[in-house]
Formats: structure tokens, sequence, C-alpha cells
């Protein structure tokens, strides 16, 4: 099985969703530690529950973002993991850390990258009159944001959504995607080149896997 670290900052709903298809079998790794910067975090509450190692690195008490993220790198690498997985982890990342685990480096975004970089991408769908949204795995580059698709999923936008009924359609899919993701990667499945995301050794198209 794959060792897995998960970083977190808030609920951790996409954690659980990944939890629970180890311990169902489904995935074939274990999540061997979850890393929080938040203090309180209703994510660090799940990890214990599930007997799992939950560690607080709480980003205020450093100086700067260098030594926060060298102390990030000294503890996730303490678990040796095979894939690091950012899951609502809300901090920007330094190179040398995204560069340390590059190609066993995961996020989800809440929008259909490209498109939606950033915060409040619901907001931002809805007032550009998007006709569909939705949500992103990708590999983790130095472009915040920025790195090569994994897989997407897609939800229609309806005339009477709101942020907050879109919002939630979107969390509902990111429970189905990521998890899936992260199948593929500990099945062997996946792997990152120069030339992009390689799935069962086939290139991707830039777009991932919709
Ligand atoms: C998720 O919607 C995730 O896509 C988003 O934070 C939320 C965390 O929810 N991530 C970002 O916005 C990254 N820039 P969760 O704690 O319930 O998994």
């Amino acid at each position: 099985p794959k060792r897995i670290v998960v970083l977190i900052s808030g609920s951790g709903s996409n954690l659980q969703a990944i939890l629970d298809q180890t311990l169902e079998g489904q995935i074939n790794g274990t999540i061997e530690a979850v890393i929080c910067n938040r203090p309180g975090a209703f994510g660090l509450t799940r990890a214990e529950q599930a007997g799992i190692d939950a560690r607080l690195l709480d980003h205020k008490q450093f100086t700067d973002r260098e030594s926060f993220d060298a102390a990030l790198i000294e503890l996730i690498d303490s678990y040796t993991p095979d894939l690091v997985i950012l899951a609502g982890f809300m901090r920007i990342l330094t190179p040398e850390l995204v560069r340390h685990y590059q190609g066993r480096l995961f996020n989800i975004h809440p929008s259909l990258l490209p498109k939606y970089k950033g915060l409040h991408t619901h907001q931002r769908a809805l007032e550009a009159g998007d006709a569909e949204h939705g949500c992103t795995v990708h590999f983790v580059t130095e472009e915040l944001d920025g790195g090569p698709l994994i897989v997407q999923a897609k939800t229609d936008i309806l005339t009477d959504d709101d942020e907050q009924s879109l919002q939630q359609r979107v969390h509902q899919l990111e429970h189905q995607i990521y998890p899936l993701a992260v199948q593929w990667f500990c099945a062997g499945r996946l792997s990152l080149d120069q030339t992009g995301v390689r799935f069962d050794g086939e290139l991707l198209p830039a777009s991932g896997y919709q």
C-alpha cells in the first residue's frame, strides 16, 4: 500500500471521502498523517477519530513562509509518503516545497481549471454567467493552481443557483473525483513527466480525464 499524507486547513470533508475509501479498500493506500495549519480545524478531529496521527503546524508560529515550509517538509518527510494530498490546504507553497514533492503532490480546486484560479470561484462563475462549473484534481507545480490536470467533474449552473447551492453541488463532485484520482495513483496508473500526465502510460489531454 502507498503511504499518504494529507494537508488540510478546515473541515476536511475531502479528507473524509479519501479516508473512507482507504478503509473500504478501494484505495490501495493508508493515510499516515493529517497535517493542519489551523488550530481547531474539524479535519483534525476527523483524523483523531480515525486513529490517524493528527499534527498541527500553525503557520502563525513562524516568521516567514520559507521557515514554515521548511518545517512542513520535515514533518511530512518523517512519514516517508509516496503521495502528498492538499485537501483544502489554504496556504501558498514555496517553490522549494513544490519541487521537493514534484510528481507526488495533488491538489483539488473548486473550479474548471484553467478557469478561476484563486479564491471565490463559485461567485466568479455565477457572475460571469457561465453555463457550467465544477472542480479539478491536478498535480501541483510552481504555478499557483496551474499544474497538469488529472480529472475534472462538471455540473450545469441552474437559473436559481446561488453561491451556496453551487458550492454544495461542487463539493459533492469533489468527494467523487478526489478519491478516484488517489485510487489511480495508488494503483500505479498515474504519473507525471515532462510531457504531462500519463494514465496507464497514455498521455492525458490537457483538460484531464473528464
Ligand atoms: C474544497 O472545496 C477545496 O476544493 C477547496 O477548499 C475546500 C475544502 O473543503 N480548496 C481550495 O479552494 C484550494 N485553493 P474540505 O475541507 O471540506 O475538504
